[in-house]
């Protein structure tokens, strides 16, 4: 029988109509393989930090009510007031996509009863955060922390111990810090300094920006983190928290900066230091790169502070608290920055070879069983040429590659090649768990 001529595959082109190519949002990035590294090594490192420190690890959700934020970051903030992602979903309720995780961790607090648990609760998180920020370097719509909170404990010396463990984090890779300190005092002190640093900043009204002209009388504390160069500007010469703390809050402030002192922290006090929410009571910081120039609170690499009424606000019982966040991006860009070597995941040490279908299927089951003994084994299943494999194989800078050809899985066996010498041993395949981990380890 003559064969039938082939026929040609007929290729069937998309209409353009209905293609469109798509971008990344403005503000947003893809960590790309390339950049895992640095990620694992911070993530990693939270982790270890976090369970030496006693912290219990909790994750929130993405989304919670608006409310939530509005009420504890503050309506005057430039958070609540440019920055949320919020919309009404199908339900019509009023949501938020996080913007940060304290309010979240302190409706946690309440809403899971932890004031019954033995206090402090100490809890450790990290994810994504969103906020509608103008994107520059270190500023993103959607970031990263890590976050640490202790729930429940009013004393001194756990602002230090936590201010420590961020101070202790940076210097484990390789980044010297220092740290801005200031105390914001409690309700009665922050009255009777709001009062004079009105009436001060009302001679400079014309100075300010329109937005911080509202502010003045409703939260006059919000004009010094305005990033308006204008309202920067103003709060020089502006009368100071320090000078206004009640003796309470001097006490706890100073005994904060002794323990630090002890502990052989860097810091520098900054009256003028209020973050960008408020929540905030007593003790705040800001931790920046040592040697980072001009800085300002959008260069710090993490902040926190106290916020001994946030938790009453939100309707829980009086709750003493402090937290503190570090930004992973911008933690990243400085170990890039200091050209800090990043300590790298072992590479596997074995290649796994194979030549011909039925050494294929044989090699995809015993890929398997080598990773369930704890085996990394680097593989390229596509290829069919042992010469291509090998070459891969190399480039790898594997030890041994296992090669299993039509031969080898009729007679059962496999062939172990050292890749310095090149010499090459024939084992029954049953062996070649015990046989490789004699070869590498011993
Ligand atoms: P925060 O100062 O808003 O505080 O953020 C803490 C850190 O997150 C910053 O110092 C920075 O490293 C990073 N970060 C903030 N915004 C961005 C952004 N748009 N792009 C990149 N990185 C950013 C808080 O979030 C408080 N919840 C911290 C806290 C915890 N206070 C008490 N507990």
């Amino acid at each position: 029988m003559g064969r039938r001529p082939k026929k040609e595959k007929k290729i069937t082109k998309i209409p353009k109509e209905k293609i469109q190519s798509y971008q990344l949002l403005r503000g947003m990035k893809d960590i790309l393989p390339s950049e895992q590294k640095y990620w694992s090594w911070i993530k990693n490192l939270g982790e270890k930090f976090a369970q030496e420190y006693g912290f219990k690890k909790i994750d929130l959700p993405l989304l919670e009510e608006l409310g939530l934020f509005v009420r504890s970051i503050g309506k005057e903030t430039d958070i609540v007031q440019k920055e949320l992602f919020s919309f009404i979903d199908q339900g019509g309720e009023k949501v938020c996509i996080r913007p940060e995780f304290t309010a979240g961790i302190a409706r946690a607090y309440i809403e899971h009863g932890m004031f019954n648990l033995s206090q402090p609760v100490k809890l450790y998180t990290a994810g994504a955060l969103f906020r509608h920020e103008r994107p520059q370097s270190g500023r993103h719509r959607q970031f990263h922390q890590l976050n640490f909170e202790v729930l429940g404990e009013a004393q001194p010396v756990i602002d230090a111990q936590l201010i420590l463990l961020v101070y202790s984090f940076f210097k484990e890779l390789g980044i010297e810090t220092k740290i801005e300190i200031n105390s914001l005092g409690c309700l009665d002190c922050r009255e009777n300094y709001q009062g004079a640093l009105i009436s001060h900043l009302r001679s400079k009204k014309k100075q300010l920006c329109e937005n911080c002209k509202k502010r003045l009388t409703r939260n006059p504390l919000r004009i010094f983190d305005c990033k308006e160069l204008k309202c920067q500007s103003v709060k020089e010469n502006s009368p100071q928290i320090v000078d206004w703390l009640c003796e309470e809050c001097k006490a706890h402030f100073m005994r904060v900066l002794e323990y630090l002192d002890e502990l052989e922290v860097l810091y520098e006090p900054n009256s003028y230091l209020v973050r960008g929410l408020d929540y905030y009571t007593r003790t705040v910081f800001e931790v920046f790169a040592k040697n980072s120039i001009g800085k300002s609170s959008q260069d710090a690499l993490a902040a926190g502070g106290r916020y001994d009424n946030l938790i009453e606000i939100l309707g829980g019982r009086p709750t003493p608290a402090i937290g503190l966040a570090l930004g992973i991006e911008r933690t990243i860009l400085k170990i890039k920055e200091t050209n800090i070597e990043v300590p790298e995941t072992p590479l596997p040490k074995i290649f796994l070879a194979q030549l011909g279908e039925k050494a294929r299927i044989k090699a995809l089951l015993l890929f398997e069983i080598l990773r369930r003994e704890g085996i990394t084994v680097a593989e390229n299943f596509s290829k069919g040429s042992l010469r291509v494999q090998l070459d891969i194989a190399n480039k790898l800078g594997v030890k041994l590659t296992l090669i299993l050809g039509q031969k080898e899985v009729s007679d059962g066996t496999i062939l172990i090649r050292d890749m310095e010498s090149g010499i090459q041993e024939e084992i029954a395949c049953n062996k070649v768990i015990k046989e490789i981990k004699k070869k590498l380890y011993s």
